[in-house]
């Protein structure tokens, strides 16, 4: 594989293969010294069009923990702001050698479009309501790494479902492992069409006490054009993970939430006191899933597990 543009047609060898490496780089992040030389010389550029705090902090750590140099492009401060294309841009960025370019833009396809317009490898950091491929591979590696497996689970992601490049990775990549994919949030946010791609849309408080894994999302007001609510206090009682909704949650259940948290509205901050909680664990394993995805990608060298 050249690129990670979806997981809808990754190839399953291939997201497993990066599952595995990514325990060998959690690894290595353990020790003191926690460099690799495996992508010296080679050059990564983070186009990141929209915002984003963990996405690309972690792929940073990552790139520079592989030895990679690393170039940040930012629009605001670029010369988009005096008119120039996005194609242009790339073009011209492109031009002075780089081997991997991490987008994230607001237009699903973007990535996609990226990959068509240059040699280098392309890495989705998210594309509008699209995708958000490497989001999906650490979710399903926090969650492997506690329960075991990948198949057999009852995922369950409530939220802004309509709006959410990470339900969408998470869908396909939870139906590709074997497991079964529940959705659940307000009919204006949870799009019948999820149905046809394999996700059973089901009532919160008929599941709750069952689901090995509950993934939370916030409401993405940044993509809506009108009022998909009538009010945070009413999202938030029908489809919060509140501290009554919390109580009836099983122990083994995994919580997720890909970031930022908005809490008080779609979790209560009690969502804390739970040990399995994993949020910022998944922050921590971004890390070393994504080192595996460049590895991958990018290097050309002998394979390290
Ligand atoms: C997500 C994103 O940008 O799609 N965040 C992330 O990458 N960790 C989810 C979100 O913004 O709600």
């Amino acid at each position: 594989m050249k690129h990670l543009l979806d997981i809808e047609t990754a190839d399953r060898d291939f997201l497993m293969k990066i599952l595995e490496s990514a325990e060998v780089f959690l690894k290595v992040l353990e020790q003191p010294s926690k460099k690799l030389p495996t992508l010296r010389g080679k050059t990564v550029l983070f186009m990141f069009m929209e915002p984003s705090t963990r996405t690309q902090s972690s792929f940073e750590v990552a790139a520079k923990r592989l030895s990679a140099d690393t170039v940040n492009f930012s629009p605001a401060k670029s010369s988009m702001r005096k008119g120039e294309t996005f194609l242009d841009t790339l073009y011209n960025l492109q031009a002075m050698g780089v081997d991997g370019i991490i987008v994230r833009h607001s237009s699903p396809g973007a990535a996609h479009f990226v990959a068509q317009h240059t040699k280098a490898s392309v890495i989705n950091a998210g594309d509008g309501a699209h995708e958000h491929p490497t989001q999906a591979l650490l979710d399903a590696f926090t969650v492997r790494r506690h329960l075991g497996r990948l198949n057999g689970l009852k995922v369950l992601i409530v939220g802004d479902i309509l709006h959410s490049r990470v339900a969408r990775s998470n869908l396909f990549l939870w139906r590709m492992f074997g497991s079964e994919v529940m959705f659940s949030g307000p009919p204006t946010l949870l799009p019948g069409e999820f149905e046809g791609l394999g996700a059973r849309i089901v009532a919160l408080d008929d599941v709750l006490e069952d689901i090995d894994v509950l993934m939370v999302l916030r409401l993405q007001r940044e993509r809506m054009e009108g009022p998909y609510v009538p009010s945070v206090r009413e999202y938030r009682r029908y489809w919060g993970i509140t501290r009554e909704r919390l109580r009836r949650l099983p122990e083994r259940t995994i919580i997720l939430h890909p970031g930022p948290v908005n809490w008080g509205v779609e979790l209560d901050w009690e969502a804390n006191d739970r040990e399995n909680t994993l949020i910022l664990e998944q922050v921590r394993n971004g890390v070393a899933v994504r080192m595996a995805v460049l590895y991958h990608l990018l290097a050309r060298t002998e394979e390290v597990g």
